[in-house]
């Protein structure tokens, strides 16, 4: 069996047997990566839970402990430390409700028929076709379009970052970035802050009906968010709005074609489609690791913790438990009262938990509808990406027979 390595492209492909067998034997796990390791659900739920944990990046030791003693010169990682997912009360209240304003259910509802819109055009490019790269094709650019629009970038500029956000996921990983990796997502942040800082003034000049219009008046009015908390927040929106949806669109089509018989469950009875979102979410989720620190001491299991301790939950371990899931290894879009931790919990719990889950309503719903018959192509075998914590495919390539519209 491979074992725990989140480097190891093998441990990457398949990490649930590792997963399995550190719930069954170590589940409170202190590991030679200088973390503990959380593969039980109902441990996994409390560390996001418990106010006694906490993020610390507001303190430099704390950084260097994480990141190596060049922390506080490297950008990539003082730009982290500004972004709302890695800050605690009050700072994190502060952020997180700037965006909530936002991000109203019923504004994000109000955004269906344009992504439903953008899924059609997509999907009008390759339906005759008869063949695309799911990722390439659609998984990829739908988030990011949506993600765009949100935000109010323009769509023409788009390609010019995406890969320089992709180069953070590294420093996300539950074990030190190597020098390499630093050094790609340090270019990733300067290469998107210079880009952002442009898009905010015009903004300034000349506001929209937009997120980042809103965020620019945020930080004129000086007290609500300083310029390194605009351009790091911005960057999270875009970064989280794609990366992660992305790999849910994906990791989808891959697990339900995986097992042909859920996906003509879902054909048969569409109405299963939202239920069938959330054993994708649990199944493959595309977040695969949260970490904590210890601010106040804690026990997981017979274990003691103390501040400064760091701690992750292995979500993708969590969601296959099965005191929680019977039969967890099986995909079953039919199981009741699906709680997966997939968009986490507590005070972080995911803001685009619902936009997300309709980007996959709809574009679930669309390929049903206009490619019945998709099928995963019987050349070139998918590629998982290198990042362990954002679990994703790079290509994917389908089938079905082509249509004219
Ligand atoms: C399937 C898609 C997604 C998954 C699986 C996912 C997962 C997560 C998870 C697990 C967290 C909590 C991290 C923690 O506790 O440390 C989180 C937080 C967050 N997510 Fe998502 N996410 C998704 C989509 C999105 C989208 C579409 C957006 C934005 C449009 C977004 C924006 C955020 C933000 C801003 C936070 C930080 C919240 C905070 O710190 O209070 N996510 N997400």
């Amino acid at each position: 069996m491979v074992g725990f390595n989140p480097r190891d492209p093998a441990f990457i492909a398949n990490p649930y047997p590792a997963f399995r067998q550190l719930r069954e034997t170590t589940p409170v796990w202190r590991s030679p990566f200088g973390r503990t390791f959380l593969t039980r659900y109902e441990d996994a739920s409390l560390l996001m839970r418990d106010r006694r944990l906490g993020k610390d990046y507001s303190e430099p030791e704390a950084l260097i402990r994480r990141f190596g003693p060049t922390a506080m010169r490297e950008p990539a990682v003082v730009e982290l430390s500004h972004m709302m997912l890695m800050r605690d009360p009050p700072d994190h209240t502060r952020l997180r409700g700037l965006v909530t304003k936002v991000f109203t259910a019923r504004k994000i509802e109000a955004m269906r028929p344009g992504i439903q819109a953008i899924t059609d055009r997509l999907l009008d490019e390759v339906a005759g076709l008869g063949e695309m790269d799911a990722i390439r094709d659609l998984a990829f650019p739908l988030p990011v379009l949506v993600i765009c629009e949100l935000l109010g970038i323009p769509e023409e500029d788009r390609a010019r970052f995406v890969t320089a956000t992709a180069s953070g996921a590294a420093l996300l990983n539950p074990v030190p970035p190597t020098r390499a990796e630093l050094d790609r997502a340090n270019e990733g942040t300067l290469a998107t802050g210079a880009y952002f800082a442009g898009l905010f003034e015009l903004r300034r000049e000349e506001p929209r009906d937009d997120l980042l219009s809103l965020l620019v008046q945020a930080e004129e009015a000086g007290d609500h968010l300083t310029t390194e908390e605009l351009r790091a927040n911005t960057t999270l929106l875009f970064a989280a709005g794609h990366e992660t949806t992305v790999n849910l669109i994906g990791n989808g089509i891959w697990s339900l074609h995986g097992n042909p018989s859920q996906w003509a469950a879902i054909r048969d009875n569409p109405a299963l489609i939202p239920n069938a979102i959330e054993e994708i979410l649990r199944y493959e989720c595309p977040v695969q690791a949260v970490a904590r620190t210890v601010a106040e001491p804690i026990e997981f299991g017979d274990e003691e913790f103390n501040k400064g301790d760091l701690i992750v939950a292995l979500i993708g371990a969590a969601n296959r438990d099965p005191e929680v899931f019977p039969d967890p290894d099986r995909l079953d879009v039919t199981r009741e009262r699906l709680k997966p931790l997939s968009f986490g919990g507590g005070i972080h719990f995911c803001i685009g938990a619902q936009l997300a889950r309709i980007e996959a309503e709809v574009v679930f719903s669309t390929l049903l509808r206009r490619m019945p018959d998709l099928k995963l192509a019987e050349h070139g075998a998918p590629q998982w990406r290198e990042s362990f914590t954002l679990r994703g495919l790079t290509t994917l390539p389908v089938t079905w027979t082509a249509t004219r519209h």
